[in-house]
């Protein structure tokens, strides 16, 4: 497939590795120009490209930036992208980063206002696992502890599409419904960054509970931040404890 990722930090330079590995042809863009791509391009063999240009001409979009960046994006950057591409959405919502965005603290899915942001359908997913699980814990398909992740959206073509590539990248992947339903998989749920196989993930989805998650989005942050990122399997743990989650780590 041909994709095109906005955004090429943590989650973003992360995905550019997998598809490229995967024999994927990968285009790349960040907020400052190609410059500081230079050295994920000469490592991948993707291509390092201006805003403009990686959303041309692509399969596949991937969006990933701090939400609120969202709003410094064109409001005509997708005007020659077809409107059928599916914009995959790994974005959350994080105020002490993003400040406050009222419609979201109101109770609006994180994803409804990106997609409402962008006047364009999109579907969640990558969002509800750490960069360092998604670099190191992806499995071959077919294992039985293979990490799943929920992909939500209201497109059931562009889920098939994005499935391939979430098993591209390592996981197995759960299609959980609409993007209505997918704060199920914001953080602060029982499926944040808790690296579930997919029969767990499928319980712990029943589980989330909408009036918990900014609290204990909250306390999952805290953890992060106090603690070594290097540990990021004591992030998982720490999160499944505050989830309260049955399951023991894979
Ligand atoms: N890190 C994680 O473990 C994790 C896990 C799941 C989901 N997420 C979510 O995924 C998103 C990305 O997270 P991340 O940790 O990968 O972020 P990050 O490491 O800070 O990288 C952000 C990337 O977005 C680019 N960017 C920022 N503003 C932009 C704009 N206006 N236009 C184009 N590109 C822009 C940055 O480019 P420059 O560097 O040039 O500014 C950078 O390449 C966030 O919403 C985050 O909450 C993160």
């Amino acid at each position: 497939m041909k994709i095109g990722i906005i955004g090429a930090g943590e989650i973003g330079g992360t995905l550019v590795r997998q598809y490229s590995k995967a024999g994927h042809t990968v285009k790349m863009s960040s907020s400052s120009g190609t410059e500081k791509l230079k050295n994920l391009a000469l490592e991948t063999g993707a291509s390092a490209v201006m805003l403009a240009d990686v959303v041309t001409d692509v399969d596949v979009i991937v969006i990933s930036i701090p939400m609120i960046a969202i709003l410094k994006l064109q409001k005509n950057l997708l005007k020659n992208t077809s409107a059928n591409t599916p914009i995959i959405d790994t974005c959350n919502y994080y105020p002490i980063r993003d400040g406050l965005i009222n419609d979201i603290e109101n109770g609006m899915p994180e994803s409804v206002w990106v997609s409402n942001q962008l006047q364009r359908p999109v579907i969640k997913t990558y969002n509800s696992i750490l960069y360092r699980s998604l670099a190191n814990s992806g499995l071959a398909k077919g294992s039985l502890s293979r990490v799943a992740l929920p992909i939500s959206g209201d497109d059931k073509q562009s889920k098939e599409l994005v499935s391939i590539l979430v098993n591209d990248s390592g996981f197995d992947s759960l299609d959980y419904g609409s993007l209505q339903d997918s704060w199920r998989q914001q953080p602060g749920s029982p499926v944040y960054c808790t690296d579930l196989t997919i029969t767990q993930l499928k319980k712990s989805l029943e589980r989330a509970r909408k009036d918990l998650l900014p609290e204990r989005r909250e306390l999952g942050l805290k953890f992060i931040l106090k603690n070594d990122p290097e540990l990021w399997m004591d992030v998982v743990k720490h999160n499944r404890k505050i989830y309260e989650s049955d399951f023991e780590v894979c």
